[in-house]
């Protein structure tokens, strides 16, 4: 059974131990998708599998037949770009940009997770009355490391995006 990346199927044939990032930059040629550390540490890495974020260097592909996985390729390009995209431009939420596919794909599904109602992070606000602060974002992105320090501007970007 194909992996459904962006929409089209991928038939996975490789090693059984190749993670779903290498498979995704090396076989299916989607490089937006970035590798930092290998480890599960920098988030650079995100995708949204069935909507739900997760570290690709931390899966193996193998895992995924049938997933529906989406990269930051599925979520816009430069000519139609994601909202969270062209949000991230307008509050300069990126300096080198190697953090930026990760952290909008996990930004994405941050948004879809509050939308479900997961528990606040930071409050004692259960299921369904989460707000969305500066506070509870930054905590839902902490998976997401920026080198250059952009974290203020992505917050900003977020902010305007879930408002
Ligand atoms: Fe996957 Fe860093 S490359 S978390």
């Amino acid at each position: 059974m194909p992996l459904i990346i962006n929409g089209h199927p991928f038939g996975f044939a490789g090693d059984p131990r190749t993670s779903l990032l290498d498979f995704l930059r090396r076989d299916c040629d989607l490089t937006g998708t970035k590798k930092g550390c290998d480890h599960g540490q920098c988030g650079a890495c995100t995708v949204l599998i069935n909507g739900q974020r997760i570290n690709a260097c931390l899966t193996l592909a193998i895992m995924h037949e049938g997933d529906s996985i989406t990269t930051i390729e599925g979520l816009g390009s430069p000519t139609d770009m994601h909202p969270l995209q062209a949000a991230f431009v307008r509050h300069d939420g990126y300096q080198c940009g190697y953090c930026t596919p990760g952290q909008i794909c996990s930004a994405q599904g941050m948004l879809e997770e509050a939308a479900l109602g997961w528990p606040s992070f930071v409050t004692d606000d259960l299921a369904g009355d989460v707000t969305l602060t500066a506070d509870e974002i930054r905590e839902r992105m902490s998976g997401n490391l920026c080198r250059c320090g952009a974290y203020s501007n992505i917050v900003d970007a977020i902010t305007e995006v879930k408002e």
